[in-house]
């Protein structure tokens, strides 16, 4: 199905929506009374100039959604944080087109770095799992310090300290580029046509069916008549 939205990378024209965007980060959290970092319209924009943010408008220009990407510990690890959806968009798979995209900005911006995520909502965990994100302890993602301190405008923050950082909250989610050279390669369906094609292929499939799956079935029928 096609969207009906328009999904890309942020452009210099989309700088007078970052303070929509903060706005509506914070309203959303207060609703779902949750905690959250919270971000400045001055980093957003940076984000947005950076072109390390993935924006949604309808085609009239509407504002729809927002994402962006942060990289830490060197280049080692990518954050997709600041997802947001207009509320008026919710439940169209807006937020799962807008995370597709980031996701994607993210492995060609930094295609090594382990893509991770920190979040207490259902929909991201939903939408990090289809992606290939899993579920990890704390002590898996960046140590890089400049990430931790965003969660000091978080209202659970004391949770983390107490902690030690080994725990909070939120769900961590990790996607490691390197599991996929560790995924077996899947294995090929045969279609009608490529059966058509290799006519020694579909001899050895009927000598098969004949000599094998039908030989039982065969006996069988014969054993019943009797
Ligand atoms: C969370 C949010 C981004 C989801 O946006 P959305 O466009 O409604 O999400 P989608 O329609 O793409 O839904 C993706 C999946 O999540 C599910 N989902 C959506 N909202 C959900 C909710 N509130 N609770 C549980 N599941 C939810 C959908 O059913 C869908 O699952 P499916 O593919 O199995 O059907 C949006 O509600 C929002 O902006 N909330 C406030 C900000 C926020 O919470 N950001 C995340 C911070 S970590």
């Amino acid at each position: 199905m096609k969207s009906k939205f328009i999904i890309g990378p942020a452009v210099a024209a989309d700088l007078p929506y970052a303070q929509v965007i903060v706005d509506e980060i914070a309203n959303s959290a207060k609703v779902r009374g949750t905690g959250i970092a919270k971000r400045s319209p001055e980093y957003i924009a940076r984000k947005i100039e950076e072109g390390k943010a993935i924006m949604a408008k309808t085609a009239s220009g509407e504002w729809a959604g927002f994402c962006y990407i942060e990289a830490w510990g060197h280049g080692q690890f990518v954050a997709n944080s600041g997802l947001i959806v207009a509320p008026k968009f919710r439940e169209h798979g807006l937020a799962r087109q807008i995370k597709e995209a980031t996701f994607e900005l993210s492995r060609i911006k930094f295609p090594d770095a382990k893509i991770f995520g920190l979040t207490t909502g259902a929909a991201v965990m939903k939408i990090n799992s289809h992606l290939g994100y899993k579920p990890v302890i704390y002590q898996e993602l960046t140590t890089d310090e400049a990430f931790w301190q965003g969660c000091q405008s978080c209202v659970n923050y004391e949770i983390l300290q107490a902690k030690n950082r080994q725990g909070c909250i939120c769900t961590a989610m990790l996607y490691n580029p390197a599991w996929e050279q560790n995924q077996k390669p899947k294995r090929k369906k045969w279609k009608k046509r490529e059966l058509g094609k290799d006519l020694s292929l579909f001899e050895r499939w009927v000598n098969f069916k004949k000599n094998t799956l039908l030989k039982g079935k065969t006996k069988k029928v014969q054993s019943n008549e009797k």
